[in-house]
């Protein structure tokens, strides 16, 4: 008798042939500590099981800023912390801690992240671009110097976040509306309230660009 749709069915989903196959592959995965989360997922078949690592500290190499950075870090930390307290890059601010403001905005493959969300060790195998990578006093990056310009920041505390998101948004549509900047830099939250000065700043490299 053929089987209507919708109709539940004694079958097993996963046979116990599939069951224990995949069970091995798992086994194999979480085996293979420090290794690569690529490899891992490859080792187990593709079956979406995760690498397991840790929980001690572990050394992965981070690209940072176009630099290769070696630290042990424990699997726990987040791509902030480490930028913040293992490699000293303070310009990424920590702020909420918690994806709700946009002060620790960093470029992940040049699109901006917020890098209080992310596992460091996530961050493998990616071009990570902080503040500091952008631009410095003596060579400022052009969303920078329209910063101080438009004297876009009063603490100064959302203004690298900011900065980022900006030069993110810059990046992917240099002529960029102040719609478009108001979009982009959305999940930057500015206590201070310099929110004008900023698309302003935005506006004016934008008309540049164009
Ligand atoms: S510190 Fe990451 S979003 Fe606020
Ligand atoms: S300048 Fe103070 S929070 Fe934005």
């Amino acid at each position: 008798m053929s089987r209507k749709h919708n109709q539940p069915s004694n079958e097993p989903a996963i046979s116990r042939r599939s069951f224990i196959k995949g069970a091995g592959a798992a086994a194999a995965a979480a085996s293979l500590v420090g290794v690569h989360r690529a490899d891992a997922q490859e080792a187990a078949g593709n079956q979406g099981i995760a690498e397991r690592l840790g929980p001690n500290a572990q050394t992965i190499e981070l690209k940072i800023n176009g630099e290769t950075h070696r630290l042990a870090i424990e699997p726990r930390v987040t791509l902030l912390r480490a930028l913040r307290e293992h490699l000293g890059m303070t310009g990424t601010k920590l702020v909420c801690d918690r994806g709700a403001c946009g002060a620790c905005t960093v470029h992940l493959d040049g699109r901006p992240i917020t890098s209080c969300m992310m596992l460091a060790v996530d961050a493998r195998g990616h071009e990570v671009t902080t503040i500091e990578g952008l631009g410095n006093p003596a060579k400022m990056h052009p969303v920078q110097g329209a910063f101080v310009e438009h004297d876009a920041l009063q603490c100064g505390f959302c203004t690298p976040g900011m900065v980022m998101s900006v030069a993110a948004a810059l990046a992917a549509n240099p002529s960029a509306s102040r719609d478009e900047v108001r979009h982009a830099t959305a999940g930057n939250i500015c206590r201070c309230g310099t929110y004008t000065h900023v698309f302003e700043a935005a506006l004016d490299v934008a008309k540049a660009r164009a």
